[in-house]
């Protein structure tokens, strides 16, 4: 029996995706550009693969893909709660999300409306939500994502190891047309085990699919070789 007969195993993957909208006033936030298209497209190819999925999702413009579960937040600490009610359950913590690290310290209840002068805004830090997850003491397989401006590989080697993941797809995030808030995306898939694969460029669909198939074989090595 060669590999393509052997039934693949089902897995649970919990996906965060999009942005966070960090509240200023009630009607004013801070945001960042993530469309939420890779996270989305991770979502449907783990779902096209037959997984069960459950996508946590900041707001964006797009329609959720059928067949998954969605939950939908705002803020970064809504996302943390929301991840960490429920990580557990999954076997797989699939992290796309643009997670905003700070938040304004003091989010004005109404509107705030003009004074003479500067408005000077005080941000504090937001929970990591990797790192919390990472004290929980989760056993699943965690997968992150890194932008960074120029080659990704140093730093991305970096947050791999900070962050405990298993997985990591870094991406340049200094051209406009691949990764945040663009169709397609170019990433370097590296993973505890010193190894690391380039995927794409291509649209975010066709990266996700193969990100998919990189998830299954880490799922299983990591069951052989938990250290
Ligand atoms: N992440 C997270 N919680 C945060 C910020 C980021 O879990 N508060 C996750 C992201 O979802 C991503 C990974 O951490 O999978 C790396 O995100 P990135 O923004 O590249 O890294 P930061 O840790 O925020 O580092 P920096 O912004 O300093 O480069």
């Amino acid at each position: 029996m060669n590999r393509a007969d052997t039934p693949r195993p089902r897995h649970r993957f919990l996906v965060t995706a999009g942005p966070t909208r960090e509240p200023v006033d009630a009607i004013r936030f801070f945001t960042n550009r993530s469309s939420g298209r890779m996270g989305y497209s991770l979502a449907r190819a783990c779902a096209e693969r037959g997984h069960d999925v459950t996508l946590i999702t900041g707001p964006v413009a797009i329609k959720p893909p059928v067949g998954v579960e969605v939950v939908f937040v705002e803020t970064a600490l809504e996302m943390c709660a929301a991840v960490l009610d429920r990580v557990e359950e999954y076997s797989g913590l699939l992290m796309c999300a643009a997670v905003a690290d700070y938040r304004p310290a003091e989010p004005h209840p109404g509107k705030r409306s003009k004074t003479p002068g500067d408005w000077i805004l005080r941000l504090v830090r937001n929970p990591d939500i990797l790192l919390e997850v990472d004290r929980l003491g989760y056993k699943g397989l965690r997968l992150g994502f890194a932008a960074e401006f120029g080659d990704p590989r140093e730093r991305g080697r970096q947050k791999l190891e900070e962050k405990h993941l298993d997985l990591l797809a870094a991406n340049d995030i200094s051209r406009d047309e691949l990764g945040m808030g663009a169709i397609q995306n170019a990433i370097w898939l590296m993973d505890r085990w010193g190894g690391s694969v380039a995927i794409g460029p291509a649209d975010k669909g066709v990266v996700a699919m193969e990100l998919v198939e990189h998830l299954e074989d880490a799922i299983l090595r990591l069951a052989q070789d938990p250290d």
